[in-house]
């Protein structure tokens, strides 16, 4: 099927942007979570000049077998540690950013795993819907 060019233009558009929307300022690769304990995650939106709106994001842990076997957070997320507005602010010089304290379950297994930021906004008067993953290898402990 051919696409209509418009959502051709659309999604060039979109991932043209993807850098910029939105990171996971922490946990960032390499960070240990440990199992059982509360940790606050910090979700930035980097000043962008495309305007979306929020409609919501999903943190969400998962154990894998080895740190190149997890899987996709578009297949699986694994544990949702939260799913909810998002709803950033400015703080400064560190830029817009909000904070979540989750807590990460005790009955995961020790060992890699992938932490997962899940977001959706919408861009432009269509609008167009744009759903976008970010990730950080962690380790379970
Ligand atoms: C937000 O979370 C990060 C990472 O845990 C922390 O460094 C920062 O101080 C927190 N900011 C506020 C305002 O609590
Ligand atoms: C994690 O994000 C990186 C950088 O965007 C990407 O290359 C990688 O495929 C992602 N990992 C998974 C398991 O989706």
């Amino acid at each position: 099927m051919k696409l209509p060019s418009f959502l051709v233009v659309a999604a060039g558009f979109a991932s043209s942007a993807l850098a910029q929307t939105i990171n996971i300022g922490y946990p960032t690769s390499g960070t240990t979570l440990h199992r059982g304990k509360s940790v606050t995650v910090e979700i930035q939106r980097p000043n962008s000049i495309m305007g979306c709106t929020e409609v919501g994001i999903a943190l969400a842990v998962i154990g894998c077998s080895s740190a190149s076997s997890c899987p996709s957070p578009s297949q699986q997320l694994g544990s949702v540690l939260y799913s909810g507005p998002f709803t950033p602010t400015g703080h400064g010089q560190a830029g817009y950013y909000q904070n979540f304290t989750v807590t990460i379950p005790d009955y995961l297994n020790p060992g890699p795993g992938l932490f997962s930021l899940t977001h959706l906004c919408l861009i432009g008067a269509g609008p167009f819907p744009l759903l976008e993953f970010r990730n950080a290898s962690v380790t379970l402990a």
